[in-house]
């Protein structure tokens, strides 16, 4: 299978697929990374994407005069690199319905939060302001709405006492990157269906 990943930041989740992926090799896993677009440049992950030799694309709203103009130039610069599954790890742009028209179903996102509990770009934050004493990360498929998707798998990380923002999305950025190399594997090994809220790996 080919995977194209959408960053926004530092690529640490990225970088987690592409060492799985040379650890296994794309047959034992299932799957090669064959690009990584951006929504801005000059960030960390386009630089690890580069460093391991692969084509890159960068997207940026403001380049575009509308929202939509932006979400169908995504749509063409990832299609054109021919994807079976679309991995937005970290990528932090809220894509549109002609993305979701041409890669529904097969669009994946990692969130650093149990969902439906403290969705949208500050889920760590919010779940630290709250007071919650478990917190954790969902990878799930992508609808129209911000990190409403079907939950495909979730992992849960402990609140600490002395945790702050970074502290706790380190910690947390430890199971989502085992979590999203398990599930791409998975996915990318093997069909799956969407079935209302539920999702079936074959
Ligand atoms: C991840 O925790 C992701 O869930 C959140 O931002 C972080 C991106 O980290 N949206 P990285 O860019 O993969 O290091």
């Amino acid at each position: 299978k080919r995977l194209v990943v959408l960053v926004s930041g530092s690529g640490t989740n990225l970088q987690a697929l592409l060492d799985e992926i040379a650890a296994t090799g794309t047959e034992a896993y299932g799957a090669a990374v064959v690009a990584v677009g951006a929504d801005r440049d000059g960030i960390e992950g386009l630089a690890r994407a580069e460093r391991a030799g692969l084509p890159t694309f960068v997207c940026r709203v403001k380049d575009y005069e509308t929202r939509d103009e932006w979400d169908a130039a995504l749509a063409e610069a990832v299609s054109a690199h021919e994807p079976d599954l679309v991995v937005s790890a970290g990528f932090m742009k809220i894509v549109g319905k002609e993305f979701l028209a041409r890669f529904g179903g097969r669009f994946v996102n990692t969130h650093p939060a149990l969902l439906p509990s403290f969705p949208g770009a500050h889920g760590v934050r919010d779940a630290l302001a709250y007071g919650a004493k478990v917190t954790g990360c969902t990878v799930h498929f992508v609808d129209d709405g911000v990190d409403t998707g079907p939950i495909i798998a979730q992992g849960v990380v402990e609140v600490r006492d002395e945790d702050d923002e970074s502290a706790l999305h380190e910690r947390i950025k430890e199971v989502e990157r085992r979590l999203l190399v398990e599930v791409v594997g998975r996915l990318a090994r093997n069909g799956h269906r969407i079935e209302g809220r539920k999702v079936v790996i074959q």
